[in-house]
């Protein structure tokens, strides 16, 4: 299965992230996290491991993919084959307690130009990317459409399922967001504001909690 965690900046993307592979890691399954924003720095330390090496260098680097990509008038392939998670190479992930990490790649200076080519890699990788029953790929996105409405309507027009992770919930702001939802039977869970998460996400640290909303998270993925 292959899950992409989208939604505004801050909302929680990379802490469910961690929280759910680690969670799926501890139930025997495979899994592969794609640390797809290039400008935050929080996934691996969340997930208590290395930062890899930026997937994009493995294709000559980001200046190299961008001519390929202009060359080739946007049509380029970058891969030839399927891969699976065994074809990721050793230089380009990080490995913890059976969850894999990689990075599409990094804005490491200023001035670097646009990030389309990492873009470009990991949605090609994606599409390429052939997984068992027992594998899970999870993309931590970039922050991006805010709106739950809109990312519902997104979604049921490529026909993807989609469902609602409340985060950082209060007794104050739930009712809000069964508001803001599209349908609320696609809220799947309701993750606390927790004092714990919010601790170790300020100090870089490995998240260490198991909150049952993610539990109960895993095993509805897995029923689905
Ligand atoms: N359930 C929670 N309870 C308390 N704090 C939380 C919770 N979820 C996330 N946080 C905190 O909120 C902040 C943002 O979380 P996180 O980095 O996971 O969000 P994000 O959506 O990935 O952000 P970005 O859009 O910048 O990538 C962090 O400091 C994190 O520790
Ligand atoms: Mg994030």
């Amino acid at each position: 299965m292959k899950i992409a965690v989208c939604g505004k900046g801050g909302c929680g993307k990379s802490t469910v992230t961690s929280l759910l592979a680690k969670a799926l890691a501890r139930r025997g399954k495979e899994i592969l996290v794609i640390d797809s924003d290039e400008s935050n720095y929080g996934l691996h330390r969340q997930l208590g491991m290395k930062l890899p090496r930026d997937f994009t260098d493995y294709f000559g680097g980001k200046q190299n993919v961008l001519n390929d990509m202009m060359l080739s008038k946007f049509t380029h392939q970058f891969f030839e084959e399927t891969w699976t998670i065994d074809d990721i190479p050793e230089d380009y992930y990080s490995l913890k307690d059976g969850v894999k990490l990689m990075s599409s790649g990094k804005i490491h200076q200023a001035n670097e130009g646009c990030s389309c080519a990492m873009g470009t890699v990991m949605t090609q990788f994606i599409q390429n990317l052939r997984l068992t029953e027992d594998q899970f790929a999870l993309m931590d996105m970039e922050a991006g459409i805010e709106h739950f409405k809109k990312i519902g309507e997104l979604s049921e027009s490529i026909q993807k399922p989609f469902y609602y992770v409340f985060n950082k919930v209060t007794k104050e702001n739930q009712e809000m967001m069964y508001e803001a939802v599209w349908n609320s039977s696609r809220v799947a869970v309701s993750l606390g504001a927790d004092p714990g998460i919010m601790g170790e996400g300020l100090m870089g640290k490995e998240l260490s909690e198991k909150p049952d909303a993610i539990e109960n998270l895993t095993e509805f993925l897995l029923s689905i």
